[in-house]
């Protein structure tokens, strides 16, 4: 994933579940986003549990942001239709560019697999110079979409590198 001779992209995971946040469930799909990452070159800095909740997401994904020791958030779970799933509008209120491409890319690149892909909402974003990227909840999901939107995210956060510079001068 790193170019030859560059520090590798620094990521973070955040799990987004009710349950995961007790501990009453394994954070699998948290660990698979990891062994991917690991393998595509990415190091990753932090990993979170948070409840689904919108403004306890938002704040994290920001602070994370903000913080500069991040290039990219990968997030799992909270993206579907149920009540409790806040994870793209928690994602959206703290963007300040969208990227519709990545998730678009991900429920098309993926529906043949599932026709539930397409139940998915999830969205990706910048901030701060940071990209943010939701994934569904389940581990195959995650790997599944992963396969998909791996191949564009090193192109994407060089771009991205712009805005640091952009911002700091
Ligand atoms: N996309 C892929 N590629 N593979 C999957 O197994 N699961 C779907 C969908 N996207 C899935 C997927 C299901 S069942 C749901 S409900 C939505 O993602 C939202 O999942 P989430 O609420 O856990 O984020």
């Amino acid at each position: 994933m790193a170019e030859q001779g560059k520090d590798p992209f620094r990521l973070a995971i955040l799990t987004v579940s009710d349950a995961g946040s007790k501990g009453e469930r394994a954070d699998t799909s948290g660990d698979v986003i990891s062994e991917a990452a690991a393998s595509g070159g990415l190091r990753e800095v932090y990993r979170g549990i948070v409840p689904d909740e919108k403004d306890l997401v938002s704040q994290r994904l920001a602070q994370w942001c903000d913080g500069g020791e991040v290039d990219v958030v990968l997030t799992t779970g909270g993206t579907g239709l149920g009540p409790r799933d806040v994870t793209p509008e928690a994602t959206r209120a703290v963007i300040e560019l969208e990227v519709p491409g990545l998730p678009e890319a991900m429920r098309m690149g993926t529906l043949e697999k599932t026709p539930f892909a397409m139940l998915s909402r999830s969205v990706a974003g910048v901030r701060s110079g940071c990209l943010i990227l939701n994934l569904p909840g389940s581990p195959t999901g995650v790997r599944e979409c992963l396969e998909v939107a791996m191949p564009a995210i090193p192109h994407a956060l060089e771009m991205i590198r712009g805005w640091r510079t952009h911002a700091a001068g």
